[in-house]
């Protein structure tokens, strides 16, 4: 939202375009933005995609949710407001990726549809590419990676995503991984096979 100080403030447009950043890498930047419970495989997923599309000689960037908000997103919290100020950043930081011509991989939670969308609508046309991580919440809590789901059945972590705060499953997503019928390298592959067919991986 603008305030009176941003009315003063213009955006620069620089000599070297998103597209010309983007042909010199031979492809087509995009965001892939993977959403899913904790524990879903959404990191798993979006590590193995990126080692995939690096063996390509593609340039990638992975943002992980965990690691962001050790950085950049450090001190905010899991209350709703705060989960999407997160996902608004990445979102902000994710376009200027594009802009250099990278092909940007998230993986977050990003359990609102609205805050998905408001991304999705920041972007052209075919930039936003969402995989859905679908792995029923039994699943994630039974695998329990970092022990998390313990914690918040014991009430010693509050507003935990799928346990006391919402998951908001999307409805227009692009690429859908249910990943109990599925192993990581098919699910990775299933990426893969979208991005080419669809033409990202060249200019
Ligand atoms: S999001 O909801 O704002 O998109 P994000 O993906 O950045 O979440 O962070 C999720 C990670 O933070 C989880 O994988 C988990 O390791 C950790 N975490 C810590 N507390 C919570 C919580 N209350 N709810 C969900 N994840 C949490």
């Amino acid at each position: 939202m603008l305030n009176e100080k941003d009315e003063n403030i213009l955006w620069h447009t620089h000599h070297v375009s998103k597209d010309e950043r983007a042909k010199i890498k031979g492809q087509k930047p995009c965001i892939l933005w993977f959403t899913g419970l904790s524990g879903s495989g959404k990191s798993t997923i979006a590590n193995m995609v990126e080692s995939k599309l690096h063996n390509l000689n593609k340039h990638t960037y992975l943002l992980d949710g965990d690691n962001i908000r050790l950085g950049l997103n450090q001190g905010l919290s899991f209350s709703d407001a705060d989960r999407v100020e997160n996902i608004r950043r990445i979102g902000e930081v994710s376009k200027l990726f594009v802009d250099a011509g990278m092909i940007v991989l998230t993986a977050f939670i990003s359990p609102f549809e609205e805050d998905r969308n408001r991304i999705r609508e920041m972007m052209q046309e075919g930039e936003f590419i969402e995989v859905y991580v679908d792995t029923p919440l039994e699943v994630c809590e039974e695998r329990d990676p970092k022990g998390l789901y313990k914690k918040a059945r014991k009430g010693e972590i509050a507003e935990f995503t799928g346990v006391s705060s919402p998951y908001e499953k999307p409805q227009r997503t692009e690429i859908h991984i249910q990943t109990e019928n599925i192993s990581v390298a098919s699910a990775s592959e299933k990426v893969l096979e979208y991005l080419e067919k669809k033409g990202y991986l060249r200019c």
